[in-house]
């Protein structure tokens, strides 16, 4: 259970709020490489923790993040022209680079420089793996660009999407770290899905449904272990990683590419789900890549011409009480992602965690809002640079391991819990 002041320091993250100055320490994913797929192309609107953007790639391939408005009388720049290394605003022909200052404006002389006066808000946009990256806080404490291995590897290897999800960013990432669902939402996906089907770890999955957590810090943030019973007195252990304030990656199954996501917040009310599935070692096979366009796995199918899922609150998920009655889908809501996403969004836009009753396997979440309500303030209050900020920090992966049950999974599993190049994941 959180106070009402605590629960809405962890949601808001407008400008000037500590979550959003958290959050803005950090390179964050901000659109797909793809929806800028070439110089010139049209532009994108972007509104992260409640700013409204416009994402562009101007004539040399250079990308921008700029204020979404027309310095002069605020025409939203989305209609504008992205011709010779600018957008031009379309009402008086005021024109902008990708770093937001104005080049051009027409009715002015052009010796009076009044141009060179004005500029736009705007913020860096970066090329790494499949994604744009922006980076919102101060220049001057701009940290190096992001590591994580799904963005590192090949790009054969990986595959990013992203999902529109209509709830506050932290119920959706505590969904991300609480593996005790997985046993029950889940169960009728495990033995289906493309994805995960298959795999030894499912069948401990399912038949042990009382998971033991036990949470321990990482630099970045925390391990959560989620222990059930193996054969012989033995533990089977799924560990994910949290790296503050909004990586996850699931502990893998088998030899299936290992997946994650991050939450960010669009406004208080919406954020992106992003879900990256990799293969550290090997390329995607073509059946694999396939499963995930058609929103297979963690991914989702989408209202056409969209990133919002085609199964969504107005057609209430496709929810279908036969398949629930039979067991087929345990929710009666079809596909791991919105399985996720149908519940955390029925709990309304922002979550009232004042009303909670938390019980052990809720661990991980509430070390989690602790770690971030600690380095929120350690900010506010001192400028202390958060977890996770450091590339180091985002060299982890998850693993699924059998330890005998005197073994404690981090120092047994230490290694595998590192980013090794050339290493495979540990799965069971
Ligand atoms: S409003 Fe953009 S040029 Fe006038
Ligand atoms: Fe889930």
């Amino acid at each position: 259970m959180l106070r009402k002041e605590q629960n809405d320091l962890l949601t808001q993250t407008g400008p000037g709020t500590s979550m959003g100055n958290l959050f803005r320490c950090y390179w964050i994913p901000a659109l797909l490489a793809e929806e800028l797929p070439e110089n010139d192309c049209p532009p994108v609107r972007v509104k992260l923790f409640s700013e409204r953007l416009l994402a562009f790639r101007d004539t040399e391939g250079r990308y921008g993040l700029i204020d979404e408005f027309c310095a002069h009388r605020g025409v939203s720049l989305w209609f504008g022209r992205n011709e010779n290394s600018g957008i031009r605003c379309p009402y008086h022909g005021w024109k902008y680079d990708v770093t937001g200052q104005c080049t051009e404006v027409p009715s002015e002389p052009q010796e009076s420089g009044y141009c060179t006066k004005i500029k736009l808000k705007s913020y860096p946009l970066v090329k790494v793996g499949d994604v744009l990256w922006t980076y919102m806080g101060p220049p001057e404490k701009q940290p190096p660009h992001p590591q994580w291995e799904f963005a590192l590897v090949p790009a054969e290897q990986t595959f990013t999407s992203k999902r529109l999800q209509e709830c506050n960013w932290l119920q959706a990432m505590e969904g991300g770290i609480d593996s005790s669902h997985v046993s029950f939402l889940h169960s009728g996906s495990l033995n289906t899905d493309p994805l995960f089907k298959g795999s030894k770890g499912n069948q401990y999955n399912l038949k042990d449904m009382k998971p033991v957590f036990e949470v321990v810090e990482q630099p970045g943030g925390l391990y959560i272990g989620a222990r059930r019973n193996a054969e012989d007195g033995h533990y089977y252990w799924r560990i994910t990683p949290w790296v503050m304030p909004c990586f996850t990656m699931v502990p893998p199954r088998g030899d299936h590419p290992v997946h994650g996501h991050f939450w960010i917040p669009i406004d208080d009310e919406n954020c992106w789900a992003w879900s990256f599935d990799y293969h550290p070692v090997r390329a995607l096979t073509d059946e694999e890549r396939q499963a995930m366009i058609d929103g297979k796995g963690i991914h989702v199918r989408y209202v056409p011409g969209t990133f919002r899922p085609l199964a969504n609150k107005d057609n209430d998920y496709l929810i279908d009480r036969e398949a629930q009655r039979a067991g087929i889908t345990y929710s009666g809501v079809e596909g791991i992602a919105m399985q996720d996403a149908s519940l955390q969004e029925s709990m309304g836009p922002i979550v009232d965690r004042t009303k909670e009753n938390l019980v052990s396997t809720d661990n991980g979440i509430i070390m989690a809002r602790h770690r971030l309500m600690k380095a929120a303030r350690a900010l506010a209050e001192k400028g202390v640079m958060p977890p996770g900020v450091d590339p180091v920090h985002q060299q982890v992966r998850s693993a699924a391991v059998v330890l005998p049950p005197d073994q404690a999974f981090k120092d047994a599993a230490r290694e595998d819990l590192r980013v090794r190049p050339g290493i495979p994941q540990t799965s069971v």
